[in-house]
């Protein structure tokens, strides 16, 4: 039929200049000629719905937001590399490649290493069928419909196979969405990895729509004999793979492209943080096989962190929710490997005294990977200097700021103090505790200052006409977050204690309280040594706890959120997991899990986690840098694991 040939040619003629356009960088007609041709398509699938596919260029778009994402299990574990730190660093690794496959020269492929965020991108039958980031290493995230939207990840391939790679934003399209951002009032991010994926994981697809992420392929799964060749098959199938990938022969030529790229790493439109190379020879890498950790087959070689020098135009102080006084170096704006850093902390006077940095002086500043900017030293004391005074008095509410002995930060120690309530209100609609999308920074700003919100089971009084009232708020985003309010009604106890923001009383301390008491009442009525009782709470955080509770307005608030309808007893899931019965030990640093995650982990799977290594121990899972547990462990003949044999257990 007439119709559907033409409309298929357009849907043809659409995808090759995608490609020309977003993966080649080489367009043939103009945007405007472009946009022609997507409205032409457009208008056709609308008179004719029939005929759309989901492969179709319009399908980019972005659909519906969606609740949350739904976790999926990796393939086969996306683990992280090895590092080398310097040059004789990666010649230990070519040395334990020949030491484990034989004497010779061998073939590595080297790639730049872009600082994203790894996705596995799974085609299904010639379509793209799902994308989930890497997560933990062995269960990741759905993000397929967010995925969809970047433009240099084709809907349609040949056969069924997995891809992996890097979500990036290059280093133009992140200083644009900034700017953006900035005019717009919202906080900045602070590197292009995080706008990566804070643009990749958002509920809405339509944002990660608007957003100009890109996405480079470096894994083929299943891979052709070699990675180059798997690198040039990703290239020939419409995938955008780094061009400045190359063949060496031999650990002479591989360590000279790394020095070749470490000198010319800011001459590319992206952010790149190494190299990382790999054995060739999907062969070779067969027979080296993987650690616990990585691959042996693989290496990445991470550049020194980028420093430059700049002037410190003032230090100026902040209040956070728990009244810390917090004094921040305002420097002359620098570029720093393509990103431009005007801030530091500097955490705290003892901290000053340290680096004996003063307002006017020339200082070092770094940027490492994805750390926020610190200040190294100072290079250059100004003629003018003038040192920081912490303020006796709260710039937000005039109240007293104090410095406790022993403590090393100024606290102001007005309850009511309006900087602390906007940062409070902040910590309790984060992601993790309350998950109150939508209520950012400029909002919450608004709602304090209008005095709406005094405190956060205020946010409980709010109407949709109250918040319409405030600036840049629309209906649509307005009942959007008033759906989230009403959704956090439903946390779980210990996302309220920790919602609370009770000083030392973190997500962990707050999950343990949950667990130990069962009930928030119970640990309101608590005194410091029934607190102590409680696994890893020591006479500090039990004061706090007892001090906290003891404000009559704390307990009033806590009223107020039972009136809400919160949840105050801990709901116990039934366990039969496989780990039932077993106690382990965690020590070091894992891989890919944090404390928590692992710990989490483990009790889902119905498993208890002890602080110190005992008889009663069944397993100690050791990390990087073990220490003492693992001594003990291996005095009482303890099992030690690593991270992914317990995953394994758990599997
Ligand atoms: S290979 C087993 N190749 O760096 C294979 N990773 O530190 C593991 N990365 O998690 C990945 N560019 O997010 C590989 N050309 C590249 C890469 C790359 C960036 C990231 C990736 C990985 C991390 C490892």
């Amino acid at each position: 039929m007439l119709r559907s040939s033409q409309y298929k040619h357009l849907q043809d003629e659409l995808r090759r200049h995608e490609h020309l356009y977003y993966v080649l960088d080489a367009p043939e007609i103009t945007d405007a000629e472009y946009d022609r041709m997507m409205q032409e398509l457009k208008a056709l699938e609308e008179a004719h719905p029939e005929l759309v596919t989901p492969d179709s260029p319009t399908q980019r778009v972005g659909g519906k937001p969606r609740e949350g994402f739904v976790k999926v299990a990796h393939s086969g574990a996306m683990l992280s590399l090895d590092n080398a730190l310097d040059e004789a660093e990666l010649r230990d690794f070519d040395r334990r490649v020949r030491e484990l496959l034989g004497d010779q020269s061998y073939t590595y492929v080297a790639e730049l290493k872009l600082d994203g965020l790894s996705l596995a991108v799974h085609y299904r039958d010639g379509a793209f069928a799902q994308a989930v980031t890497r997560g933990d290493g062995s269960v990741g995230e759905d993000v397929t419909e967010n995925t969809r939207t970047i433009r240099s990840i084709p809907l349609r391939a040949k056969g069924s196979f997995e891809v992996r790679g890097e979500v990036v934003f290059n280093k133009k399209a992140f200083e644009k969405l900034n700017a953006e951002r900035e005019l717009a009032e919202l906080p900045r991010f602070a590197n292009p990895r995080n706008a990566a994926a804070g643009s990749l994981r958002v509920l809405d697809p339509s944002i990660t729509a608007s957003r100009q992420l890109d996405f480079y392929a470096y894994f083929l799964i299943p891979p052709r004999p070699t990675q180059w060749e798997s690198l040039e098959a990703l290239h020939a199938m419409g995938f955008k793979v780094n061009s400045h990938r190359k063949r060496c022969q031999g650990i002479e030529e591989l360590v000279a492209y790394c020095k070749e790229w470490e000198a010319k790493r800011d001459s590319l439109p992206l952010e790149i943080d190494g190299v990382v190379a790999k054995v060739d020879s999907v062969a070779q890498q067969a027979k080296l096989g993987w650690t616990a950790k990585a691959p042996r087959w693989a290496i990445a070689f991470k550049f020194p962190a980028q420093q430059a020098q700049t002037l410190v135009e003032d230090i100026i102080v902040n209040v956070g929710r728990t009244g810390a006084v917090t004094p921040t170096a305002i420097f002359t704006p620098v570029n720093i490997g393509g990103v431009m850093v005007g801030k530091a902390t500097l955490h705290n006077e003892d901290e000053i005294g340290r680096l004996g940095v003063q307002i006017g002086d020339t200082v070092l500043v770094e940027r490492a990977g994805d750390v926020i900017p610190k200040v190294v030293r100072v290079v250059n004391e100004g003629d003018n200097r003038r040192p920081f005074v912490m303020p006796t008095t709260c710039p937000d509410c005039g109240g007293d700021v104090v410095r406790a002995e022993g403590e090393a930060i100024s606290r102001c120690i007005n309850t009511n103090c309006p900087a602390r309530l906007k940062e409070s209100v902040l910590h309790f609609a984060a992601r993790g505790v309350m998950d109150i999308d939508g209520l950012g920074e400029v909002l919450v700003n608004n709602l304090v200052g209008s005095g709406l919100v005094k405190n956060v089971a205020d946010l409980y009084k709010l109407t949709l006409d109250d918040l319409v009232k405030m600036e840049r708020m629309g209906s649509k985003s307005a009942l959007n977050v008033l759906k989230h309010i009403e959704a956090s009604r439903k946390s779980t106890l210990n996302r309220l204690i920790n919602g609370l923001g009770i000083p030392f009383v973190g997500e962990r301390t707050a999950q343990i309280l949950a667990k130990t008491f069962g009930d928030l009442d119970k640990i309101m009525n608590a005194d410091e040594e029934e607190l102590k009782k409680a696994e890893e709470v020591g006479p500090k955080v039990a004061h706090s706890i007892r001090q906290f509770f003891d404000q009559p307005a704390n307990r009033e608030l806590v009223e107020r959120l039972r009136h809400e309808g919160f949840v105050f007893t801990y709901e116990v899931t039934r366990q039969t997991g496989k780990l039932q019965g077993l106690t382990f030990v965690l020590t070091g640093t894992l891989p890919n899990l944090t404390r928590e995650e692992a710990q989490q982990r483990i009790e889902a799977a119905g498993g208890k986690v002890a602080k110190s290594v005992s008889k009663k121990t069944n397993y100690v899972v050791a990390g990087e840098e073990a220490g003492s547990k693992l001594d003990k462990a291996k005095e009482l003949g303890i099992k030690v694991v690593d991270e992914a044999e317990l995953i394994g257990m758990m599997a």
